[in-house]
């Protein structure tokens, strides 16, 4: 296996790479040149948006590359964004789509989502061919959501929004597969993919082996839940992130710790519903800037927010950011919306 190496990673601007829960099962499963197989992934029944009844491996991800995700039609917020930012990448890939890629969005609110429920979102969304939406069995989705790595245990009680934005690339014949974010830029997104696509069908090397997986590098609780939740619509540095439409996703949040009372900074993670709810005028103002998008209430407890902190503090400090909080002007903050494209 030719190792994802971190020099290709940082060249892709933000690539959201987390390898661990497969280099973690080849550890246990300790086959040195197994693929994963149908014995690892479920094979559970699905149906299309088109009613076709298919089967998760045999027919939706063996010897293919796919991209994964998974959404429901009733999302408020991210959902529509993250399909709208697949649609991006499907019109770049564009005929491959269904040739030699696959797209499949599978839904987390299935008894809901019904075939023609997923049906009239594909319209919706004008989703071309090759990119399936499908539904299911609610207990087999979760088992294979968990066994992706793609299930976010605060989901339990219904709190669908939890869901974690993420996606995954996979090439099934390669056994070579990564997470990514639906709100990866799709030029980068439809590159990684396209990329994938060159050695796909090419027998696995010899000796192939996950426990010598490529070594990834350990991020700290704040990254890795800045890089799940965070990073879909926010930038630390990087300047504003825009959607398909040029639409405003949030603020660049570089020094972000500076520029606002602590307090506030806190609150508004916490619960930005609220103070956009109580008219609290920094919220509203940002609201106003920021077309209109609402940042969303992502159940942050108060830990995740403490390690969120830090985190953008030691990414900005990384960046530059001065210690001083009146260090002078900063040409890259977060009020710097209109320069910068993605
Ligand atoms: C779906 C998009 C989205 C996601 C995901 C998101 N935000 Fe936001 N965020 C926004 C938007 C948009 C704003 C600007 C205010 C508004 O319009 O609500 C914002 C504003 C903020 C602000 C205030 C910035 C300022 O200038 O004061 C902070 C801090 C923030 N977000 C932190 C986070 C953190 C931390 C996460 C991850 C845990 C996160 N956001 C996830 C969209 C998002």
């Amino acid at each position: 296996m030719i190792p994802l190496k971190h020099r290709n990673l940082l060249a892709m601007a933000f690539v959201m790479l987390t390898l661990s829960f497969q280099a973690g099962h080849a550890r246990t499963t300790g086959q040195a040149g197994a693929i994963w197989g149908a014995d690892y992934f479920p094979n559970i029944p699905l149906i299309t948006h088109e009613g076709k009844e298919v089967r998760f491996f045999d027919d939706l991800i063996k010897d293919k590359v796919v991209v994964i995700n998974f959404m429901f039609t009733r999302c408020p917020d991210v959902c529509p964004l993250e399909t709208a930012r697949l649609r991006e990448v499907q019109k770049i890939l564009g005929d491959r789509v269904g040739k030699d890629v696959f797209m499949y969005s599978i839904s987390i609110d299935p008894e809901y989502d019904k075939p023609h429920v997923l049906k009239a979102y594909t319209e919706r969304y004008q989703v071309g061919p090759g990119w399936l939406f499908l539904t299911g069995r609610q207990s087999d989705i979760i088992t294979l959501r968990k066994k992706l790595g793609m299930y976010n245990p605060e989901e339990r009680g219904g709190n669908l929004r939890a869901h974690s934005l993420s996606l995954l690339i996979g090439n099934q014949s390669t056994g070579r597969w990564m997470r990514s974010s639906p709100f990866e830029n799709p030029y980068v997104m439809a590159t990684q993919v396209g990329s994938w696509l060159h050695n796909w069908k090419l027998p696995p090397r010899e000796g192939q082996d996950y426990a010598s997986a490529p070594e990834v590098r350990t991020l700290s609780p704040g990254e890795s839940l800045f890089r799940t939740r965070c990073s879909a619509c926010h930038t630390i540095g990087g300047g504003d992130l825009l959607g398909p439409n040029k639409e405003k996703l949030g603020p660049d949040l570089y020094a972000i710790t500076q520029k606002r009372e602590l307090s506030w900074l806190i609150r508004f993670m916490k619960e930005p519903d609220k103070m956009f709810e109580e008219k609290d005028p920094l919220s509203m103002a940002l609201l106003e800037a920021y077309d209109d998008v609402p940042m969303p209430n992502l159940s942050l407890s108060d830990r995740d927010i403490e390690q969120l902190i830090a985190y953008i503090e030691e990414e900005s400090r990384r960046l530059g950011a001065p210690e001083n909080p009146q260090g002078g002007p900063d040409s890259r903050g977060a009020d710097d919306s209109t320069k910068k494209s993605q």
